[in-house]
């Protein structure tokens, strides 16, 4: 396990208001409430969690999570491991067994529109242009029309894509759609965004552009953010903290904070020759990254060694390539 070493941050999780399909266009509220007021990072907290689902099969095992208020905390892990599970039970849409899930140190009882969450994939309504998209939660928070044009248009140009507001999901392509996402996640102003994967779908380029983003609108926003991914490049640029799942149970098994400054770079390969060849924050970032991916590689030969039923022969020993260059794309 790691050593704790410094905390820096800002993190967090939640939930976007579930549309039912058949819900075209909201109703205006008789009654207009104003926007929420400035947004700031709420803590939360996953203690002594236990999960098993109908059938017994444990998924989380006593898991102890915290995030500060603010936090950016990056979750990486085997597949299958549980950290999808984790997020569920932050946003309140997955209930623990055993144990118990605080925002800001309130128990959760179900999904709220102060967490709100983008997933893999982009899920804009799409039967609705990305400006109503993003209109779409503000509307059923009952926020007047001036306001929410206003607030709309903001968070359009935060995330580049004011030209496009009249566009249909379907028009856009796979990065834009998940900027759309981003956005009306942040419309009513969470005070934790968690996401699953959000880019795991899309081509490197379009991945770093959006870490970048992420980075940016995040730290403007102030919101607390838990950050799932495969990537442990993904998870070093991204989070402030890192915390690495097990599987088989699904269980805490370190963590690692990552104190780089910001903004990161998207790659941390960039060539300074008189450093030979990375530059001091390439070098950390490397290392930090190189021992999140050591100790993946021990969960991930465990889980290939059970499914091979003992056939399996270990990655382990290896040759690790140049971290400089690999990072540990994906686990
Ligand atoms: N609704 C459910 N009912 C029963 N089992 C479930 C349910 N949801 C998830 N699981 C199980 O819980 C375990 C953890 O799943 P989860 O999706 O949280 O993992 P993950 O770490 O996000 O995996 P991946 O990296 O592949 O997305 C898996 O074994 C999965 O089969
Ligand atoms: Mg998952």
């Amino acid at each position: 396990m790691f050593a704790v070493t410094k905390w820096i941050g800002a993190t967090a999780a939640a939930e976007l208001a579930v549309a039912e399909p058949a819900v075209v266009e909201p109703a205006a509220p008789s009654v207009a409430r104003p926007t929420p007021p400035a947004p700031v990072g709420a803590s939360a907290a996953l203690q002594g969690v236990t999960l098993e689902y109908d059938g017994g099969a444990t998924v989380l095992e006593d898991v102890s999570l915290d995030v500060a208020p603010g936090e950016a905390l990056c979750l990486v892990g085997p597949s299958g491991g549980g950290k999808s599970t984790i997020l569920n039970l932050l946003a309140g849409l997955v209930k623990p067994t055993r144990g118990r899930v605080l925002f800001d140190g309130q128990p959760v009882t179900g999904p709220g529109p102060e967490r709100a969450v983008v997933f893999q994939d982009a899920a804009l309504f799409p039967w609705l242009t990305l400006e109503k998209n993003v209109a779409f939660p503000l509307e059923v928070a009952g926020v007047a029309p001036a306001e929410r044009a206003e607030r709309v248009d903001e968070l359009l140009r935060l995330v580049h894509l004011s030209r496009f507001r009249g566009a249909f999901p379907h028009e856009l392509s796979g990065g834009m759609r998940q900027r759309g996402a981003i956005a009306r996640a942040l419309a009513t102003r969470p005070r934790m965004i968690l996401f699953d994967e959000p880019f795991a779908a899309l081509d490197g380029q379009m991945r770093e552009l959006l870490q970048g983003e992420v980075e940016r609108i995040v730290r403007a926003s102030r919101t607390t953010m838990v950050f799932v991914t495969h990537a442990i490049d993904e998870a070093v640029r991204l989070g402030d903290r890192v915390v690495l799942i097990g599987t088989r149970p699904g269980r805490v098994i370190g963590e690692v904070h990552v104190d780089l400054p910001r903004p990161r770079r998207a790659a941390f390969g960039g060539a300074r020759p008189e450093l030979g060849g990375a530059s001091l924050e390439d070098v950390q970032a490397v290392r930090i990254a190189q021992r999140i991916a050591d100790e993946i590689r021990v969960e991930v030969d465990k889980v290939a060694r059970e499914e091979a039923d003992g056939a399996w022969g270990s990655s382990s020993g290896s040759d690790g390539g140049d971290p400089r260059r690999h990072l540990g794309r994906g686990i």
